[in-house]
């Protein structure tokens, strides 16, 4: 696990910013997601945990390089693994995107049921069940739909960093402001030189 400060990374990769604000995703951290998606030009990008879907228009609005955006999401009444995470269950998840480029995938059970073989992806961005067994059980899903790279959102929560953190190639961003916190791993590429 490496960590790199914000004026660093955006030494490294040209920023793109918002000023808008998701529910769940505020823009200092949004600029980080949109910045990697501007640089490695996914054209099949897909979120774990899409809820209505703020941020999935945020970043189809920005990222003219994404052909298809695929949000996943467990239907209204799924009982989350971690309580803190029940009002987070959308009634109808993606509904706020209406772009020909997204679609939502609602399964019962959640990521789990993913067909992944039939899968593919350029960048993969893991926001959906926060508790640690959740986000090593997504991240080795991605890992099996993705060369490419896979974002993680809320890294500064614990359980979220716990898994993380085991991973010698991610790397977390050391965010100015106060933020739910993003880390991110870029699998085609050794390991950066930072
Ligand atoms: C923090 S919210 C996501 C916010 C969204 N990514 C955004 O930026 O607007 C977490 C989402 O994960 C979903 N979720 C929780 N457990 C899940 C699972 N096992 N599979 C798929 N989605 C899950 C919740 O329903 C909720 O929509």
């Amino acid at each position: 696990m490496y960590r790199i400060t914000e004026r660093d990374f955006y030494q490294r990769y040209e920023k793109v910013s918002v000023h808008e604000a998701g529910q769940y995703t505020p823009p200092v951290d949004l600029n980080i997601i949109l910045t990697l998606i501007c640089h490695f030009k996914p054209k099949h990008f897909v979120e774990f945990g899409v809820q209505e879907g703020i941020t999935a228009k945020i970043i189809l609005d920005k990222c003219s390089s994404i052909e298809k955006y695929t949000g996943i999401d467990v239907p209204f009444g799924f009982e989350t693994m971690m309580k803190v995470q029940q009002s987070e269950v959308p009634k109808s998840a993606g509904s706020l995107v209406s772009d020909d480029r997204f679609e939502a995938l609602v399964l019962p059970k959640g990521t789990v049921e993913l067909d992944v073989e039939n899968l593919s992806a350029d960048m993969v961005f893991i926001d959906a069940d926060h508790s640690t067994k959740g986000v090593q059980r997504d991240t080795e899903l991605a890992l099996q739909m993705t060369s490419g790279v896979i974002i993680w959102h809320d890294y500064n929560r614990a359980h979220v960093q716990r898994y993380v953190n085991r991973r010698p190639g991610a790397i977390s961003v050391l965010l100015s402001e106060k933020s739910p916190g993003v880390a991110f791993e870029i699998l085609r590429e050794p390991l950066p030189i930072l």
